[in-house]
């Protein structure tokens, strides 16, 4: 059955019956991953502020664990939460998570990035029931260089613009967490993806959801960056990588309490203008190039190296950007024409199609 995949045994069935608070639940990737993990028989509990705007693919997915609706930022509600909840893991994606946004709202996107990530951290460690916090940061934590070589994890970090600087900083909290207070009972990890698609994102200011936005109305969509060149993968993609992770510290493996990186091939790492012309291809979208000189500086060069995945975790991607792009447009397509929401299935072809590659994380043993 399509929405029960507890049999399969994925990723040595960690996650049957575990207990998973997962902040950032109601955001595009955090509905992606409640999904999976209710189709793996996980306890699952969302801790994330609400809907900012309808459709929400959260809302969509009409999930039956609890979602607590509340603020990062608040301590004390935050370690009553753990308390009681007792997860064994956290999966931390809660986050102001727009470039854009954090240079109109910079102390909030400060506040909430790295506060909100030392709070996690701090209520965990307090806790005596959480073994493993998977802290979710991103590729813009790497001091970039716009250099054409993929970002190691021994790479430095850094930010020019609010949000990659606050990624940065949640990724110095998580090691100095790790040194300062990890132990074999309480193992930290950080991930870094590149630019995630797929569907059910509704936000403002991202390539897809702004071209699906505009489809609706029958706009056109302008592209501002078209020469920026950012790793794509569908979000399924980096949540195996996260999922393998925290497979890892569930089982006390302390050497992946560590960074790191979940990237596409380098083949999927490719231009704003390639891959909109790719998506035009693949539905009547309208686009129109025209570069934005008074935009606020983005990094227009970033790319992951995964080889630490790679070897350790045996961690690969997927999709390719052909097959990304075919499943990204299909969910959109299927949700506005037929009102039908496509993430069990494409959650169950992504892992058919990992099996058949015969990918670690799908073996049976434990
Ligand atoms: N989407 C991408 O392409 C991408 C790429 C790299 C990294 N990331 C990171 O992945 C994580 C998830 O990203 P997303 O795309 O799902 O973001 P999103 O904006 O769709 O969702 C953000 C989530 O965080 C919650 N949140 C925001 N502020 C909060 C607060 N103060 N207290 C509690 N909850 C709060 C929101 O309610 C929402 O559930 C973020 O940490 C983001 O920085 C995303």
């Amino acid at each position: 059955m399509v929405n029960n995949l507890v049999d399969l045994n994925l990723f040595g069935g960690a996650y049957k019956n575990t207990r998973v608070l997962v902040t950032g639940d109601t955001g595009f990737k955090g509905a992606w991953l409640v999904k999976w993990l209710e189709m793996m028989g996980a306890d699952i509990c969302g801790y994330a502020q609400d809907y900012i705007s309808l459709p929400n693919h959260h809302k969509l997915l009409n999930l039956k664990y609890h979602t607590i609706i509340a603020d990062v930022n608040d301590f004390d509600f935050l370690l009553k939460t753990i308390d009681e909840f007792k997860p064994q893991i956290i999966f931390h994606l809660a986050a102001q998570a727009l470039v854009r946004q954090s240079y109109k709202q910079p102390l909030t996107t400060f506040q909430t990035n790295i506060m909100g990530t030392a709070n996690i951290l701090e209520a965990s460690r307090l806790s005596n029931c959480v073994k493993a916090v998977v802290n979710i940061t991103s590729d813009k934590c790497y001091q970039n260089n716009e250099w054409v070589w993929g970002y190691k994890e021994t790479d430095a970090m850094g930010g020019f613009d609010p949000y990659s600087a606050s990624k940065g900083c949640s990724e110095l909290i998580t090691s100095s967490y790790r040194n300062a207070f990890g132990s074999d009972e309480f193992l930290i990890a950080s991930c870094r993806a590149g630019n995630v698609i797929g569907g059910g994102d509704w936000a403002e200011d991202r390539l897809i959801p702004d071209m699906i936005k505009a489809l609706q109305s029958g706009k056109t969509t302008i592209i501002r960056s078209p020469q920026s060149t950012r790793p794509w993968q569908h979000v399924l993609e980096p949540l195996s990588g996260y999922l393998l992770v925290g497979q890892k510290l569930l089982a006390s493996q302390k050497n992946f309490a560590e960074g790191w990186n979940f990237g596409p091939s380098s083949l999927s790492q490719i231009s704003v203008a390639k891959i909109s012309s790719m998506l035009k291809d693949l539905w009547n979208f309208k686009i129109e190039f025209k570069p934005d000189c008074d935009a606020p500086h983005e990094a227009c060069l970033l790319k992951l190296d995964c080889a630490k995945a790679n070897t350790f975790l045996h961690w690969y991607p997927i999709w390719d950007i052909n097959k990304t792009l075919s499943a990204t447009v299909q969910w959109y397509k299927t949700y506005m024409q037929e009102n039908k929401i496509l993430t069990a299935q494409q959650i169950a072809d992504y892992v058919a199609d990992a099996r058949n590659l015969k990918m670690t994380w799908c073996c049976d043993e434990a």
